[in-house]
């Protein structure tokens, strides 16, 4: 109940390396490995990624109008949705593009920065060595795993998997960042405060019985 997703800038404090490592180990313990992107090469490459499929997003009426809904079921309180609470900060407001949930920044980006803003913290990259739907299956629980632990520390996580729904751009990122494992998440873990509870369907409502 208390693990929420961050969408915006973190306070300057870095990640204690300690945590980064309790961190790696609760991906490993799934058969996932958690890659920290700290080269300002990489930094730089992953950013132009996250920043392409952002753009094509913004760009596609149909991608436009899915967030509508994400974002409408909230308005409309339903028990499901994106609330417009979780999207108070600017989606362009750190080194990774955020997804334009209020369509606020219509269909343009702004220019990549040269300088890596300072708010948008640690970057990691959660991979498995194959593809395979067991493969998927461990990146899901090796990512709870991550999420509830990096909670339970007082560090919320902020997600930019928009280049990970285009094939071409994840094959990028495989063969480069990834240096040939399967990316299956970005993340960024930080410290901030944390944001408004969401909603949460009722169990009966996700769970079916046999
Ligand atoms: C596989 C996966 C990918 C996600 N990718 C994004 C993303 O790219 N951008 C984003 O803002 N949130 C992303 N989310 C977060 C969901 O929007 C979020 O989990 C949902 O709104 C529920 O809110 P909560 O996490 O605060 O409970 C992702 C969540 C999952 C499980």
């Amino acid at each position: 109940m208390q693990r929420h997703t961050h969408r915006g800038p973190f306070q300057w404090s870095p990640l204690p390396q300690p945590l980064v490592g309790e961190l790696r180990e609760h991906a490993r313990a799934e058969g996932a490995e958690l890659h920290t992107v700290e080269s300002r090469c990489a930094q730089r490459h992953l950013a132009e990624l996250v920043r392409t499929a952002e753009a094509i997003n913004r760009d596609d009426p149909g991608h436009v109008a899915e967030l509508v809904h994400w974002t409408r079921a909230s308005r409309d309180g339903r028990q499901d949705g994106v609330p417009l609470a979780a999207c108070a900060c600017d989606p362009d407001g750190t080194g990774l593009a955020g997804r334009d949930f209020l369509l606020r920044a219509t269909h343009t980006l702004p220019t990549a920065s040269e300088v890596w803003p300072a708010g948008t913290g640690l970057v990691v990259l959660l991979t498995t060595r194959n593809d395979t739907h067991q493969d998927w299956l461990c990146a899901g629980q090796a990512l709870q795993r991550v999420l509830l632990h990096a909670t339970a520390r007082w560090t919320v996580t902020a997600f930019h998997t928009q280049p990970l729904e285009i094939p071409w751009l994840r094959a990028q990122l495989r063969t480069t960042i990834a240096r040939g494992e399967f990316p299956q998440m970005i993340l960024r873990p930080g410290h901030a405060t944390r944001g408004r509870p969401t909603p949460r369907r009722r169990p009966d409502a996700v769970l079916m019985s046999e």
